[in-house]
């Protein structure tokens, strides 16, 4: 059998799309801008696609899934999920979360290690206003993570919801956004030779101390 993974492994392109000047911002949320700026400008699918990891305090499994960046507000990255869903479970025990960009055009990635908290609920209702009529009905309808015997229960649900509400559908109680709130930043470019360029924020009181790594 032919191994899927022959022609990748055997690719050994070099990593010359972008540089760093020597020069940083003081704060990573102005080099984070400015990426997610020339993200977007290069094109990049989903630029505000992130990986989030959790981690169960009990088993110390960790845990990672996509979600999306809605807003970045207060120095805070948002999201928006069912709180009862295993994420949210994890995140209640333990609030350290990490969340990771990755921006394969321009060969760059943004690691964000943080403490993760609910924002407020006229934050979340705002948002959950702001979705179509059917995303509410969604976050209604799915008991996310919990096991799901058959896929036509929840299309059932999903359309007694439709039924029930006839007018303005209000927020689920465990629907609502979380704000990650970063002490660590790296930012990652892919360079030649695989001498890549790793640049740490790391928070100290109220300034950022920042430093390279070897990559
Ligand atoms: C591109 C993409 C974007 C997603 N955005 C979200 C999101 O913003 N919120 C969310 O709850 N799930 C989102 N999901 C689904 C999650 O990856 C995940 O399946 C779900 O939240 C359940 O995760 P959990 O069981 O680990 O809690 C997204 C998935 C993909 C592939």
């Amino acid at each position: 059998m032919s191994n899927f993974l022959d022609e990748l492994r055997n690719d050994h392109r070099d990593f010359d799309s972008g540089k760093l000047t020597d020069f940083f911002p003081q704060t990573p949320f102005e080099l984070f801008e400015l990426w997610f700026n020339e993200a977007i400008k290069n094109h990049e699918k989903e630029p505000n696609a992130m990986v989030l990891s959790t981690c169960d305090i009990k088993t110390y499994q960790p845990s990672s899934r996509v979600v999306y960046l809605k807003e970045l507000l207060d120095s805070q990255f948002i999201f928006y999920t069912n709180y009862s869903s295993q994420k949210g479970k994890e995140i209640d025990l333990n609030p350290r979360a990490s969340v990771l960009f990755f921006w394969p055009g321009l060969q760059r990635q943004v690691r964000i290690d943080g403490n993760v908290k609910k924002v407020g609920s006229e934050i979340s209702d705002a948002y959950f206003t702001s979705r179509p009529r059917a995303s509410q009905l969604g976050a209604w309808a799915s008991h996310q993570s919990d096991k799901l015997e058959q896929r036509v229960i929840l299309e059932q649900r999903f359309a007694e919801l439709e039924k029930q509400f006839t007018h303005d559908i209000p927020r689920p109680e465990n629907w609502g956004g979380y704000g990650l709130q970063p002490f660590i930043f790296e930012f990652w470019q892919g360079r030649p030779s695989r001498l890549h360029d790793r640049i740490v924020y790391e928070k100290q009181n109220s300034s950022w101390e920042i430093y390279r790594k070897n990559p």
